[in-house]
């Protein structure tokens, strides 16, 4: 067998700024890349976003601001989180838009996005006559809504929504304002909500925002996830992996212990219940997962050895392991997987 592909490294995070760019320009309309909370885990992808045709960049906070001016960025941005009086001189100083619902943000800023709750239920006012009064300021440069179940197909609740911002929008009656409300899903689903920009996060990153196969919407998956193995060990029947011995040997069987953990975001709640790659076959993880390492059942597989790379989200020849697959086994959402990738993971950045 050739030698593993990569040289190993105990956990590394491969960013593929080609797909990044190439989703971008996937994308409808004029685009603004929501590159907050380190890029979904994505690490520096602002500049491929950029190159892939984003024209701004949306981050939660102003310190995620600060951060892309500090890195030489200079395209518009737009803070979209709730904002403290130090936030707000911090954003400002940025040279950030930023969102507003109340009157004291929307007179300290010198761009401001009016933001209409029109049922997300979180940031933004649902009160229609104040949100017409702030939209009324000579420093607004903006109107926006959130959409609480774009990624629903079907669900009610989004055309009521884009109704109300619809009407919201012709009420204001500023043209020469940007509007904007979708998300990823929106912008996928329904170019009714376009309007002058779309705000996407999850998809330029190449996931699927309806939580199934990106594929299914030309997205290619920017990150993969990678660890080597450390250890090959043969069991015997009856002999357990990990704490709490909740995995023991059925018969004899080679087991991998790859140096990988919850420490690095690799969740506890895959524990008996992910796969992974080593020579382009999946082999299931077995055990609990530790902070610093995770046991993986080979069978029979004795052609695996120490140093072989290791794929916990990406591909190997034919098998691939999505960001989907793992949301789907812990519950939650692609989102969540590479926000969850802790510090510890090196991010490479690579074309
Ligand atoms: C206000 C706002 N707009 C747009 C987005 C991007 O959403 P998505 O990643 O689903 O495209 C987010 C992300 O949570 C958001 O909070």
């Amino acid at each position: 067998m050739p030698a593993a592909s990569l040289s190993p490294e105990r956990a590394l995070a491969r960013i593929d700024l080609g797909a990044i760019e190439r989703n971008c320009a996937r994308l409808p309309g004029e685009l603004c890349a929501v590159v907050k909370a380190d890029g979904y885990g994505h690490g520096a992808v602002a500049e491929a976003a950029l190159a892939g045709g984003a024209s701004w960049l949306a981050v939660a906070t102003a310190d995620e601001a600060r951060a892309l001016r500090d890195a030489g960025i200079d395209a518009r941005l737009l803070v979209m989180g709730a904002l403290t009086r130090a936030d707000l001189r911090m954003a400002v100083h940025a040279d950030a838009d930023v969102v507003a619902w109340t009157d004291e943000v929307a007179e300290a800023a010198p761009r401001v996005h009016v933001k209409f709750d029109t049922g997300m239920g979180r940031l933004g006012t649902t009160d229609r006559a104040r949100a017409l009064r702030l939209a009324a300021h000579s420093n607004v440069v903006g109107l926006m809504t959130h959409f609480s179940t774009a990624d629903e197909p079907g669900d009610e609740h989004f055309a009521a929504q884009l109704a109300e911002f619809i009407s919201f929008v012709e009420r204001v009656g500023r043209p020469e304002l940007t509007v904007h409300a979708a998300n990823s899903a929106a912008a996928l689903r329904d170019p009714a909500s376009h309007f002058d920009m779309v705000r996407c996060g999850i998809a330029i990153y190449g996931m699927d925002p309806f939580h199934e196969d990106p594929a299914a919407h030309e997205l290619e998956p920017a990150l993969s996830l990678h660890s080597y193995v450390a250890a090959v060990r043969r069991f015997e029947a009856g002999e357990s992996a990990g704490y709490g011995r909740t995995w023991r040997a059925e018969r004899p069987t080679w087991v991998a212990t790859i140096p990988i953990g919850y420490g690095d975001g690799w969740r506890r709640g895959l524990s008996n219940n992910a796969d992974v790659l080593i020579r382009g076959r999946r082999h299931p993880l077995v055990g609990a997962i530790s902070m610093d390492n995770i046991t993986v059942a080979l069978g029979d597989a004795t052609d695996v050895e120490v140093g072989d790379e290791v794929t916990l989200i990406g591909r190997q020849g034919r098998e691939q392991i999505l960001a989907e697959e793992v949301a789907r086994r812990l519950g939650t959402i692609n989102y969540e997987i590479t926000c969850g990738l802790s510090a510890r993971v090196r991010r490479e950045h690579f074309r």
